[in-house]
């Protein structure tokens, strides 16, 4: 068992958190909002999260688990300390690390013995390196330390799920023995380590993002060919996943991504290339396809209503993707302010992440079920797979719209079927 603190109890801090209480060490969240650390205190979790609020109140039970926002009750004790606060989008794309630079002074301030400072939000190359320098800027005595970085590969909505059952474990360090020691806090884990060096751990990430979003741009240029040429590419990608050095998963074809992480990292990964003088051409092209795939969706539906203007477009889920209530980057945001600028009448649903949106768009209307968004509608635009919308009454929703369109923006629904229960039917790449 080991004393862990964790700096920044957002998303990924307090699954980190909660998990290594959970593999059985002693953790400390540290975080400067003090209305958050009472919350957490009480075992009230400030994310939404399957499983972690059991986890936690277990950790809390066992005396494993605290919360402060005090470094100097958090640091002093520790033998590891991760850094998990955000690194938001700066002003030219690049990922903004003031907020790890602050986490460092204040871990160096309130250290007083040797300790491994792991860092797990994702950081430009390099900042492994600003971090140790800070740290040793910043030290009240000689005390030796050590930086590891340790990525970390979550989703939102399966994180403690992915926590505990990682499809590998990557640590990078100058240190070799620190890497391993920070490797022996999963020990518990059965699962695959890497242990490479501080720039190569940091880079594993960008590239791993980089890559699932490449997938996904690449199926949706795909899909844009498959129209063309008559094909559908719901069964392209099921026959190219069957091989395995492809492999099926993040082949599906839809709106494009969104969320808090790949359209962040893939614009900071670009930006980093840039600025060491290499131009990211595939990397660039993976960007403005995945922009693209929302204007085509609203072009589809122009084309079939023949214009927009003063139609009513109903919008079936808002999330960048199903199981969460999160907006950030969600491609129905740019969707809907598409379709008001083309003098569209819009109303939306989403089962989640109606309250969130409604805080910063207040010029639509909100539904209360998917029924309520099709009533006298011209048109409905499926932009989140929620599992409600596959299971929705066609003959009642189509009973229910002025005219039967229906463009599925991630492909839930059938083409034959839809078009067999009397809809004018569209997916994203099939014929
Ligand atoms: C992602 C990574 O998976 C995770 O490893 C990283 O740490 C953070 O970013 P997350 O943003 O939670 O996790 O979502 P994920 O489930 O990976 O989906 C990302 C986006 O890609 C969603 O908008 C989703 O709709 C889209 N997507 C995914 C597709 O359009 N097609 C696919 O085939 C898969």
């Amino acid at each position: 068992m080991s004393a862990v603190a964790v700096v920044g109890t957002g998303y990924v801090g307090l699954t980190t958190a909660v998990c290594l209480a959970e593999l059985g060490h002693r953790v400390t969240g540290v975080d400067i909002d003090k209305a958050k650390m009472a919350r957490l205190r009480s075992g009230e979790p400030t994310i939404y999260e399957p499983g972690l609020d059991e986890l936690m109140a277990k950790a809390l039970e066992r005396g494993r688990l605290a919360f402060t926002s005090d470094y100097g009750e958090a640091i002093p004790e520790a033998d590891f300390v991760f850094i998990a606060v955000g690194t938001p989008r700066g002003r030219r794309g690049e990922a903004d690390t003031v907020f790890v630079k602050q986490a460092a002074k204040s871990i160096a301030g309130a250290m007083k013995k040797t300790m491994t400072i792991v860092n797990k939000s994702t950081v430009p190359i390099g900042t492994g390196n600003i971090v140790a320098r800070i740290v040793g800027e910043n030290l009240r005595d000689e005390i030796p330390f050590y930086v590891v970085s340790n990525p970390e590969f979550l989703r939102e909505g399966s994180a403690i799920y992915d926590f505990m059952h990682p499809d590998r474990l990557v640590f990078g360090s100058h240190d070799e023995p620190a890497a391993r020691a920070v490797a022996g806090l999963y020990s518990k884990l059965d699962t695959k380590i890497l242990i490479t060096d501080l720039h190569t751990a940091e880079m594993i990430k960008y590239a791993s993002n980089a890559f699932l979003a490449t997938r996904i741009s690449f199926i949706n240029e795909m899909a844009r060919i498959c129209e063309r040429v008559d094909a559908d590419v719901k069964v392209v990608s099921e026959g190219m996943g069957m091989d395995r050095r492809i492999g099926p998963l993040f082949l599906d074809a839809g709106i494009g991504y969104g969320g808090s992480c790949f359209p962040k990292d893939v614009k900071a990964l670009a930006r980093m290339a840039e600025t060491m003088g290499y131009h990211p051409e595939l990397l660039d092209a993976v960007m403005e396809i995945n922009l693209d795939q929302r204007t085509l969706v609203v072009e589809k539906l122009r084309e079939v209503l023949g214009g927009l203007r003063d139609q009513v477009v109903g919008v079936l889920g808002l999330a960048y993707k199903p199981n969460t209530d999160d907006i950030r980057e969600a491609p129905a945001i740019d969707v809907i302010e598409n379709l008001l600028q083309k003098g569209a009448d819009v109303r939306a649903y989403d089962p989640k992440a109606m309250p969130l949106l409604k805080a910063r768009m207040n010029t639509i209307r909100y539904c209360d079920d998917p029924y309520g968004v099709a009533t006298g509608a011209d048109a409905l635009l499926i932009i989140t797979e929620w599992d409600e919308f596959r299971q929705l009454d066609l003959d009642r929703l189509k009973s229910l719209m002025r005219r039967p369109v229906i463009v599925d923006g991630r492909n839930i629904f059938d083409p034959k079927t839809m078009r067999d229960r009397g809809f004018v039917y569209r997916g994203v790449g099939r014929s």
